[in-house]
């Protein structure tokens, strides 16, 4: 199989990348590097098997020029940040929206029918029903990103009824681990590295989450491209439980062995859009066999091993 990974020189683009090149698949790889670190594909670039396109998918020529002649489209790459959605309300959707109907258009083009979708559990907004399952009423979208995820998925699902695409969509919750480059642990590592002693904390520190470790969350994504098979395969991958905030500053500082005082913004979410609390029902997935490996905490403290041992993550992306 030629796997085509948009996204492929970011934190879960490139750990697909290397393990489908370790399953003896070729890979091409379609990345602006944007937050993408070519660091991160090293180990790919030693691989003959696999070829890299330093291009946006918002050229869609580009992008349909290089899809050419892959079987299976994984579609990774977007503005992975919900946080600063209301401070740039077009990027979502140019980056979300507009690039995978790009994205399904080069597939069109290229008689391509095979799509996996990152799409996120912030589609569900603040939901009513813990954990949420996948046919979980959608109340209301609290995020730009949520809302360009979920739109994204319907233009896969209008694809798949319009042109007998077959599609795989995932709804993460947060992942953590190797090559990990957004979100509040390496927000937290930054600050207690600066200073020890005070550590800022969006929100009250009781917003629960659920993660997930990005080795679990790959093995999943295989999991079910192998062995679900209707025209639309929806999943939600998380872990079973979800931890608060604070728990997780707690199992950073001892591992770091520091003591900060904490210092909270207040209210119960950490900026607009930031659901409290995060627990997705991952039944389905169970259902095929798939379980994590990790726990929240290991997988945390994984992270942070990975930030200590790559300081050069502070340098720009590129
Ligand atoms: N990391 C998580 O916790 C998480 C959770 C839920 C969903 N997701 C989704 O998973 C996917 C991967 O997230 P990630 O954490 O690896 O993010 P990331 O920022 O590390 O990777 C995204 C990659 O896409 C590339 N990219 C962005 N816009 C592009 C464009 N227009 N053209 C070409 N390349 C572009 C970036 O350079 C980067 O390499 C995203 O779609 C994200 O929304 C991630």
């Amino acid at each position: 199989m030629t796997a085509f990974i948009t996204g492929a020189a970011g934190f879960v683009g490139s750990n697909l990348t290397d393990r489908l090149l370790a399953l003896g698949h070729d890979v091409v790889g379609f990345d602006n590097f944007s937050t993408g670190r070519i660091q991160f594909l090293t180990r790919a670039l030693e691989n003959p098997r696999f070829r890299l396109h330093r291009a946006d998918l918002l050229d869609l020529e580009a992008l349909s020029q290089a899809m050419a002649g892959a079987d299976f489209v994984y579609h990774f790459a977007s503005n992975a940040d919900v946080r600063f959605g209301t401070r740039h309300p077009r990027k979502d959707l140019e980056q979300s929206t507009i690039a995978t109907w790009n994205v399904l258009e080069a597939m069109r083009t290229n008689n391509v029918r095979r799509i996996a979708f990152a799409s996120s559990g912030s589609v569900y907004g603040e939901p009513e029903i813990f954990p949420t399952p996948e046919g979980c009423p959608f109340p209301v979208q609290t995020s730009f990103y949520g809302a360009a995820k979920l739109a994204a998925e319907g233009f896969i699902e209008a694809y798949s009824e319009g042109f007998g695409f077959e599609a795989w969509i995932f709804r993460f919750v947060s992942l953590l681990g190797p090559r990990y480059s957004h979100g509040h642990i390496i927000d937290f590592y930054r600050q207690l590295r600066e200073h020890p002693d005070v550590l800022n904390v969006l929100g009250d520190g009781q917003q629960r989450k659920s993660y997930l470790y990005i080795g679990d969350c790959i093995e999943a994504i295989l999991t079910a491209t192998r062995q679900a098979s209707a025209k639309v395969n929806i999943f939600n991958l998380g872990a079973d439980q979800a931890c608060a905030v604070n728990d997780s500053i707690g199992w950073i500082c001892e591992h770091l062995g520091v003591s900060p005082r904490l210092m909270y913004s207040g209210g119960k979410r950490g900026w607009i859009g930031d659901s409290p609390f995060i627990l997705l029902d991952c039944d389905r997935i169970r259902s095929l066999g798939w379980r994590p490996t990790l726990s929240i905490q290991q997988a945390v403290v994984r992270t942070v091993e990975f930030l200590e041992d790559n300081p050069w993550l502070d340098e720009p992306a590129g």
